[in-house]
């Protein structure tokens, strides 16, 4: 028996990346996993790879309409969902003085309302349960500032920050747990679109001297899903290798 056996769990951005090892991650413990990304291709070869206790759902989170209905058809589908991982976002490189409004509106529109409205679905579903656990993924940058990854970027993230704290005050009562995992440089196509020498730059600067592995960020995501983490709620758990330390 795993520890997460007979859970669900909807991991959205699932299909690369951190979001696919902490897909695996949670496979691992006993979870069913629901991959819900916009590249549902991607996901579903992600969640063959995993096998029977994966599914692929295509989901934007930039849209209402499309949050609504992964949460109607995982209701449907598995009548609970006890874990729900807010991993999907963009980032991109933008200097601070050029970010348009479009671009603004876009990262925000993913990042910060997709968490929120998802965060709302899930929530509804936890709350008649008398559990469940949100876990977000937010980022150093939100603490240091945004130069590779954007000030839109960052600004997203520190809001996630704080919308962690918020629904966790709201899902405490309810024995909802909602935390977030601040993840440093993480070896994926996020960053490998950053190009090799930006990502040298950035790991000198990183006491570890390396980037991180998606099963380090995985594994924090993991423990925060289980019941060892049951008393744990509002906390956000950097893993960035000494880069920032708070
Ligand atoms: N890689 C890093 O260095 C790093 C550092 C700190 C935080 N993070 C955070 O970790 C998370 C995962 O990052 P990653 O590096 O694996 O990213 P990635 O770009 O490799 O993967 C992101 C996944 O999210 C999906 N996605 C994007 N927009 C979506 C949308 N609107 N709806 C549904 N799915 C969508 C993509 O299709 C993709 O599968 C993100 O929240 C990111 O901000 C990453």
């Amino acid at each position: 028996m795993g520890e997460l056996t007979d859970r669900v769990a909807i991991i959205t951005g699932g299909a690369r990346g951190i979001g696919r090892a902490i897909g695996q991650a949670l496979s691992r413990l006993g979870a069913f996993v629901v991959l819900a990304d916009r590249d549902v291709a991607r996901a579903a070869g992600t969640a063959a790879e995993i096998g029977s206790s994966a599914v692929a759902i295509e989901t934007d989170i930039g849209r209402p309409a499309s949050v609504s209905a992964l949460f109607t058809e995982v209701e449907q589908r598995f009548g609970r969902l006890d874990v729900l991982v807010n991993n999907a976002a963009i980032c991109r490189m933008v200097p601070i003085l050029d970010i348009s409004v479009e671009e603004w509106d876009a990262t925000m529109a993913v990042n910060l309302r997709g968490t929120y409205l998802t965060s709302v679905a899930a929530f509804r579903i936890m709350q008649r349960q008398g559990h469940g656990r949100i876990i977000n993924l937010a980022s150093a940058a939100a603490k240091i500032g945004g130069v590779a990854a954007g000030a839109h970027y960052s600004a997203s993230k520190a809001g996630v920050i704080c919308l962690t704290k918020s629904f966790a005050l709201t899902g405490a009562p309810l024995h909802i747990n909602v935390n977030a995992v601040c993840p440093g440089p993480t070896s994926t196509e996020m960053t490998d679109a950053w190009g090799e020498a930006t990502n040298r730059m950035f790991a000198e600067r990183i006491p570890w001297q390396e980037y991180a592995r998606p099963e380090d960020v995985a594994d924090a995501v993991a423990f925060l899903a289980t019941d060892r983490a049951r008393y744990i709620t509002g906390e956000i758990l950097d893993v960035n290798g000494g880069l920032v330390m708070d």
